[in-house]
């Protein structure tokens, strides 16, 4: 049953069952954060989807809400309720603007709130608002679609409204293009504003979102791999984008993000945490999919890219389990009196020097049969799934992310079921999945391997976000 799996998470974000993946329509209204999201209530796998929905006042404790948007049979969407976003029209109407799947077409559609709840919501009768792709790029078609063409972003600014579509090029590499509209039903093209990426071939850049971060504008795509940004300077009119610096925003399982600004212009996102693991377990365990924790995004004094926990969930702290300062040599091990399968470490590392090798253990097992281990060392932050599960089926290749080449090391660890979430130094960001059989593979310890670290720890279990 859902409640027994010691596998499910219990303070990300997740459908009360069955199958989730991006999140949609991130919007603050009324005093409450409503995340919508890309759900298939017909079982744990991606089939016909609707948008699902939950709130929150104070982004721990949420709420799930009645599925928001469903397919039509007669209408342009009869196929799915792709990804999209929410904005607040200039009367004051909530609308959220998604891409209707009908056939093989992708093509954007326009819902409004006809309640303060946003529980209910009326499909525009002129779907699809935009009733076909640009002819300038050629747009990517394949056998099931005649154009790959979905997804939204959409702001307002200088009088006009903005709206980002991803797409793929016809000669490889991905897309994404600028419209622009007077309403937010009739658009007209601007041009591409960002194209490139042959990495990954037949691409579709999926999920465009712009985000002004004050000093500097951010860009980011999900490529069918990973969520890549640009941070620079964007310019509406061209249109084009002038990048300065560029990365990852996750070195795992992260993908298809999405932001809102809150009451007080912090910028928070949150993507889709994938499983690693096969169909048929994940049949099984009636339930696929989560949403990352909320992730405040911020530009550093070097102009790149800063990324830390939303201040809000430190207020999911239950207990302080611990919090201490010591030294150890090439060889020690200790094991830190946590317990449970949800919770945050803090760990503050200084090495020696660059040989050193640092090791935390978690999701141990009390013989170790079961155990992961995030490695620090060099210029490496390492987590080894090598020994992570008895069971076959999982992904257990070793992830990695890359950190500043420094005697310093900061870490942020938030584990909870199967999930585990790495950030370092508020930069870089890692989010994988571990699935041990065992219900009390739950130990952790810290470890020195080579050389001399102080370590400074402190942990706290971290409280459900649910009441099912
Ligand atoms: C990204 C994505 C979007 C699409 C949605 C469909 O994960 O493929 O491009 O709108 O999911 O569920």
């Amino acid at each position: 049953a859902l409640e027994n799996d010691h596998q499910r998470p219990s303070y990300h974000l997740t459908p009360p069952a069955n199958w989730i993946n991006d999140p949609n329509g991130i919007i603050h209204y009324n005093g409450e954060y409503h995340v919508f999201y890309q759900y298939n209530p017909a079982g744990p796998f991606h089939g016909t989807i609707h948008w699902g929905h939950a709130r929150s006042e104070d982004l721990c404790t949420w709420t799930d809400e009645p599925v928001a948007l469903s397919p039509d049979p007669d209408g342009p969407d009869r196929d799915g309720c792709w990804s999209g976003c929410a904005v607040i029209d200039t009367d004051g109407t909530p609308t959220i603007i998604y891409t209707g799947g009908r056939g093989s077409e992708q093509l954007p559609c326009l819902a409004t709130a006809t309640d303060e709840t946003l529980n209910s919501w009326e499909k525009d009768p002129e779907n699809p608002i935009i009733s076909s792709v640009p002819t300038e790029p050629e747009i990517l078609g394949t056998a099931d679609w005649s154009a790959e063409f979905r997804d939204h972003n959409v702001w307002r600014e200088d009088g006009w409204w903005y709206h980002l579509i991803g797409a793929g090029l016809q000669d490889g590499g991905g897309v994404v293009l600028l419209y622009r509209g007077e309403t937010l039903s009739e658009w007209e093209y601007v041009g591409p504003l960002l194209s490139g990426d042959y990495e990954v071939p037949h691409t579709v850049w999926e999920c465009p979102e712009y985000l002004d971060l004050g000093e500097k504008d951010l860009l980011h795509i999900s490529n069918y791999r990973d969520v890549r940004y640009v941070v620079g300077e964007i310019d509406l009119t061209a249109p084009a984008f002038t990048v300065e610096n560029e990365g990852l925003l996750d070195y795992g399982s992260f993908y298809a993000p999405q932001s809102t600004t809150t009451p007080d212009e912090r910028v928070l996102m949150w993507g889709w945490i994938k499983e690693n693991r096969p169909v048929e377990a994940q049949w099984n365990a009636g339930w696929s999919g989560a949403l990352s924790i909320p992730r405040e995004l911020s530009i550093g004094s070097d102009g790149d890219l800063i990324q830390r926990p939303a201040r809000e969930i430190a207020d999911l702290r239950e207990e302080l389990l611990v919090a201490r300062t010591d030294t150890l040599e090439a060889g020690d091990r200790q094991q830190l009196p946590l317990t449970g399968n949800a919770y945050e470490i803090g760990l503050t590392l200084s090495r020696s020097d660059s040989e050193s090798v640092f090791e935390l253990g978690c999701f141990e097992s009390p013989a170790l049969s079961e155990q992961t281990r995030i490695r620090w060392r060099d210029d490496d932050v390492v987590v080894d799934r090598s020994n992570a599960t008895h069971d076959p089926a999982p992904e257990t290749d070793a992830v990695r992310l890359p950190v500043d080449q420094n005697d310093e090391l900061s870490l942020r660890i938030f584990i909870d079921g199967s999930i585990l979430t790495v950030f370092a130094n508020d930069r870089q960001c890692l989010t994988t999945r571990v699935y041990p059989t065992r219900s009390d593979a739950d130990g952790v310890s810290v470890a020195v391997r080579e050389g001399t670290m102080s370590i400074e720890a402190s942990a706290w279990t971290l409280a459900s976000s649910y009441d099912r």
